[in-house]
């Protein structure tokens, strides 16, 4: 059981407007259609039937199937891309597209408490899928996520419900082994509050670490998450209260014991 939970927490793991820039040719070809004039249609000897379509809102509201089916596609060509632009790039397209998505439609997971967490922190896979696959979270009034790392992976999290705290930091400088007690650097990159609909990502290559504080009613949401390169597991790790550095937002670090 807490190997399949540490499983699911290791990948609680973002791309362009509703005209990207890396689309497939049809693609393209599909959207170009549906705002056309009639006679620009005509013009470029294209079919009058696409020409009258009716245009689709860029903000119009996407259920669950309809997120997959727009997602999917561009989320694939992206995904091919691994550096750090080729990641944002992915994550904002899947970002946009969730600030469209009815939340009401998405798949629920049967959710576990993961061992050694007082208040409950629960987790579940809600699906899975390719390139990516969501982790559903629950946190109990008060409870906390404690930080830790996803090695090559991304992940875009959306509150569902209530409120929690949610900070990211990034390795400065080396980081040792996880097996490793030596201390090493973070730098806080985010502080911030996630309420429904509310969005935060981090890549391989920034933002990689995060911890989540619940508020007084808890929290509920899901973590988008994607491997782009080889599933090496992961660490929590301590985070000492105070900086070394109150400015730069450096802290100091350890793994903590697996
Ligand atoms: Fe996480």
């Amino acid at each position: 059981m807490k190997h399949e939970l540490l499983a699911q927490i290791s990948l609680f793991t973002t791309a362009p407007t509703d005209q990207p820039e890396v689309v497939s040719e049809g693609f393209e070809q599909r959207r170009r259609l549906l705002w056309l004039p009639l006679a620009a249609a005509v013009a470029f000897g294209l079919p009058a039937e696409a020409a009258t379509a009716p245009p689709v809102p860029a903000t119009a509201e996407l259920n669950w199937e309809e997120f997959l089916k727009q997602c999917l596609p561009v989320a694939k060509e992206l995904h091919q891309d691994t550096s750090g632009r080729g990641q944002d790039a992915y994550l904002y397209w899947i970002a946009a597209l969730v600030t469209r998505l009815n939340l009401k439609t998405l798949p629920t997971a049967k959710l576990g408490a993961f061992p050694g967490l007082t208040p409950p922190v629960e987790f579940g896979i809600g699906y899975k899928g390719v390139p990516f696959f969501m982790v559903e979270w629950k946190l109990a009034p008060g409870a906390i996520l404690p930080p830790h790392c996803h090695p090559n992976a991304s992940v875009c999290t959306v509150c569902l419900e209530g409120e929690t705290r949610i900070r990211n930091f990034e390795v400065t400088g080396n980081a040792p082994e996880f097996s490793s007690t030596q201390e090493f650097q973070v730098r806080e990159t985010h502080h911030e509050i996630l309420t429904p609909g509310r969005i935060n990502t981090l890549s391989a290559l920034r933002d990689n670490i995060h911890t989540f504080t619940a508020g007084k009613s808890g929290a509920r949401g899901v973590d988008i998450s994607t491997y782009h390169g080889p599933d090496v597991g992961f660490s929590f790790l301590d985070i000492q209260s105070k900086p070394l550095e109150a400015e730069a937002r450096i802290f100091a670090a350890r793994w903590k014991k697996q």
